[in-house]
Formats: structure tokens, sequence, C-alpha cells
């Protein structure tokens, strides 16, 4: 997206300049290696965008920025290896490239660097800061042990999937967002809603995720296909799947989950998903919470103009194809 280049460039150069020692090459290789591997970004660039909304320069919350990004790579090197998962942004996993022992440890790195950003923030706003993003440290993790939870339950509820996603993914974009207006000093009513836009952006981007894990173009996805299938993860294509299912087609949906034939069991997955109207179903449901998502936007005590750039950001997220 043409309007985001100036945040990514800005980004990029900043995260080539953070330091880290050399030695031990086996921890501090792999993280520099992770984190100069790309990626959308958009945490950091939602910092930007919150501060902005409120006429602050991005300049003055970049510590906040970075602090959101290395956090949330720090949390996607340890989900591979909670996941399995061999490839990210179209390389190996750390856990893959190094091992596990390792893949924990540079990880673990990551956790600290992002406390250590968001110190660099003026003090004035420190407190708040903190109380934001320790909360969210927190409930990623919870949100996380839902997800493995899951795995092997057979009697998810749409509504426990919804808090799952929640706590592991829409609580950081919130707070991506609100550390941008603290430190823009944002009423408290401002920063509610914002965090609420993120919130259910948060929701729609991983019901949106979901469904790039089983229909994404594998050549731009830059992750395993079906590595949710493979898993048997609840997503909501499969909760969906499971509500719409005929009884010819649950029987089909228990053996698929116990097949030893990966390929087959993805691709056979993918269409009896299809035919049962899971996807279609998934994207009512991302629309709604897009929706939603707008709606806390509109509720912003800011001119209309500053909101485009959020807008457009949102547009982009729901049409990307990785
Ligand atoms: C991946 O996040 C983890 C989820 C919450 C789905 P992104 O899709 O933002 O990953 P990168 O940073 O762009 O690689
Ligand atoms: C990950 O969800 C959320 C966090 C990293 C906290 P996923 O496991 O679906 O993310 P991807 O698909 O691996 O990026
Ligand atoms: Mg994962
Ligand atoms: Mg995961
Ligand atoms: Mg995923």
């Amino acid at each position: 997206m043409q309007e985001l280049a100036v945040y990514t460039t800005l980004l990029e150069d900043e995260i080539t300049r953070l330091d880290f020692p050399k030695t031990p090459s086996n921890l501090y290789d792999p993280l520099r290696y992770f984190m100069q591997l790309g990626g959308k970004r958009m945490r950091p660039i939602l910092t930007f965008l919150g501060a902005e909304l409120f006429g602050l320069k991005k300049e003055a919350v970049i510590h906040a920025a970075l602090s959101v990004e290395v956090f949330h790579n720090f949390t996607l090197i340890h989900d591979d290896i909670m996941d399995e998962a061999p490839l990210r942004r179209a390389k190996e996993t750390v856990h893959t490239k190094w091992n596990q022992n390792i893949a924990i440890l540079s990880g673990d790195v990551l956790f600290v660097k992002a406390f250590q950003l968001l110190a660099k923030q003026d003090p004035k706003h420190l407190a708040d800061l903190l109380n934001v993003f320790n909360r969210t440290a927190q409930e990623v993790c919870e949100g996380q042990q839902m997800d493995m939870d899951f795995e092997s339950r057979s009697n998810v509820t749409i509504d426990e999937y919804i808090e799952m996603i929640r706590l592991k993914t829409s609580v950081l974009l919130g707070c991506a967002l609100e550390l941008g207006a603290i430190v823009a000093e944002a009423s408290l009513d401002d920063r509610q809603h914002l965090y609420d836009f993120g919130q259910h952006l948060g929701i729609a981007f991983q019901i949106q995720d979901d469904i790039l894990d089983l229909y994404a173009d594998p050549e731009k996805f830059g992750k395993q296909v079906g590595g949710d299938v493979i898993a048997n993860k609840k997503t909501l294509l499969n909760l969906k799947a499971r509500e719409l299912a005929n009884a010819v087609q649950v029987e089909q949906l228990n053996r698929l989950e116990t097949e030893q034939d990966l390929i087959l069991k993805v691709a056979q997955t993918r269409d009896l998903f299809s035919d049962i109207g899971a996807r279609i179903a998934c994207e009512i449901e991302m629309q709604k919470h897009y929706d939603f998502a707008m709606n806390s936007l509109k509720q912003i005590n800011v001119a209309d103009k500053n909101k485009q750039s959020l807008i457009a950001l949102a547009d982009f997220l729901m049409q990307r194809e990785n």
C-alpha cells in the first residue's frame, strides 16, 4: 500500500539499527535474522497512526512502536514452536533453522528488548504505557494457551473461539493503537474507542488469518498452507463447518481429523469446508467485526480526515494475501 511506505521505510531503518551484541552468536543471530525478515509491520504502524490521529508526530512514538513490533516478533518465534511451523515470512522459522532451545531463548531476548524500548518514551507517560503493555502481554499468553487447549477439544463454541482470538491477537492491535494515543494525551474516552476499534479489527484480522491459512496462494502466503488443519486447530472455518454440516459431512469431517496423509487431509478439508459454506460464513463474520471496528472509530472525537489512514490500513488488511 503506497501511503504506508513512509512508515515502513522508517521502521525498517530503525529495526536495522537495533543494536544487539555479536556473541553468543547462537543467541543473537537468530533474532537478528527473524527481525529482518520483514512482515507487514502493521502493529507499529498502528502506534504511529494512533498518535497521528490526535495530531502527534510519529517520531514521538517511535520507541513505543518498535517495542510493539519487537514484542510481536517474540510471540511469533514462540508461536512457531508451539504450532510446529516450518515457514514464516517465506523463510525457515527459527526453531527449524537453529533448534527449539535457541528459539526459546532468542525469543526471550526480544521480550526483554520490548520493555527496554518502551522505557525510552518520556517518563511522564511510562506508568500508563506499561499498564496497557503488561496487561496485553499476559493476555496474549492466555489466548495462546486457549488456542492449544482447543486443539484437543471437540466442543469449542464460537463465543469461546472469539474470546481466544481476542486474547491471542486483538489485544495487541488495541494496545499498539492505545500506546500512540497515550503519548498523544488523548482523553480516556477516545483511548477506549480506539482500543475497541483495534479489538474488532483484530478479530476480523485473525478470522482472515484463519481463512488464508487454508485458502492462500502458497507462492504469496509465506507460511505453510494448511498448518491449522494439520494441527486440528479450532479455527472459525472448522467451527462453522461443524455448525453447518449435514450428517454425512460430519462423518467426513470426523474421518479427515485422523487422516494420516497430510496432503490429502488438507486438500479434502479445504474442499469440504467450501462445500459446506464455512468459508462464506467466515467472511460474513469477518465483515461484521470490520463494521464494529468502523463504528468504534466513528465515536472518536477528532475530524474525519484524521481517520482516513486508519480506514485505509484496515481495508488493506482485509484484502491482504499474506
Ligand atoms: C501473524 O501476524 C500472527 C497473527 C496474529 C495472525 P502478522 O500477519 O501481522 O505477521 P507479520 O508480522 O506480517 O509477519
Ligand atoms: C498467532 O496465531 C497469534 C500469536 C502469535 C500470538 P496463529 O498461530 O494463527 O498465527 P500464524 O498464522 O502462525 O501467524
Ligand atoms: Mg502459528
Ligand atoms: Mg498459533
Ligand atoms: Mg494463523
